[in-house]
């Protein structure tokens, strides 16, 4: 089976620890994990969802193809043993359904040596939670899926040094990620829009404006 996947989970899948097993949390379609054992990168893989019907389409995409993997309907990091992979990915997902899966089990959490996490939401909320509960960042990429940018992170059980800003990534800053410059025009044109909206609206919404545009001034000065 030959699998092209998109940036998106390109950038999940070379995240991952090679050579060792994996669980993709959430895993829908099943296309991350068929990529993992097809390119022999991981020897096993463990594919969970939470709905039946996302779970039995990866089943049957395994089945046509003949690749051999596990299968477990259940919520978050439950259906896992403590320590059964060493690579967790929970990808496409809301950043307080990532947080909700972590924080149920912060032991269980801490029992893997990584956490690949794509939020869609809550991204800086996300970050901030994973740097106050004992995580620290070993990567971090910005990647394209059709007309998106989305941010994937590699966490690792220690101490992540300064507490994490909430508007955006340190890590990502310091690497300098290809698309920064235009994922940071992205937000900046987002917060310009809220401003805007709020100055058009008949509430007052003077303390709300001020806000987004000392964020919106934020992203411009790490942008220089
Ligand atoms: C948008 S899909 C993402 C699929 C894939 N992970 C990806 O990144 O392309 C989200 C999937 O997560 C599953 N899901 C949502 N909440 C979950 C939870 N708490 N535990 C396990 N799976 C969950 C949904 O059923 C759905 O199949």
């Amino acid at each position: 089976m030959r699998i092209k996947l998109s940036e998106r989970m390109q950038t999940i899948s070379d995240m991952v620890i090679p050579g060792e097993a994996a669980a993709d949390v959430g895993t829908d379609h099943g296309y991350i994990p068929a990529y993992l054992l097809t390119k022999e990168i991981c020897p096993r893989v463990i594919l969970t969802d939470i709905a039946d019907g996302p779970l039995q389409r990866a089943e049957d995409l395994f089945e046509r193809n003949d690749i051999a993997a596990e299968f477990r309907l259940g919520a978050g990091i439950e259906v896992l043993e403590p320590g059964e992979v060493s690579t967790v990915i929970i990808a496409g997902m809301g950043g307080e359904t990532i947080m909700d899966i972590l924080g149920k089990d912060l032991k269980k959490s801490h029992s893997y040596k990584r956490l690949i996490l794509q939020p869609r939401t809550f991204i800086g909320e996300l970050r901030v939670w994973l740097s106050e509960n004992g995580f620290r960042f070993t990567d971090y990429a910005l990647c394209r899926e059709r007309k998106l940018i989305n941010e994937v992170m590699a966490v690792e059980t220690g101490d992540s040094g300064e507490p994490e800003n909430i508007l955006f990534s340190r890590f990502l800053l310091d690497k300098g990620d290809p698309l920064l410059c235009e994922y940071l025009d992205r937000m900046i044109a987002i917060k310009e829009n809220v401003i805007k909206q709020l100055g058009n609206s008949k509430e007052e919404n003077g303390e709300l404006i001020e806000r987004f545009k000392k964020e919106k001034e934020y992203l411009e000065s790490i942008k220089k």
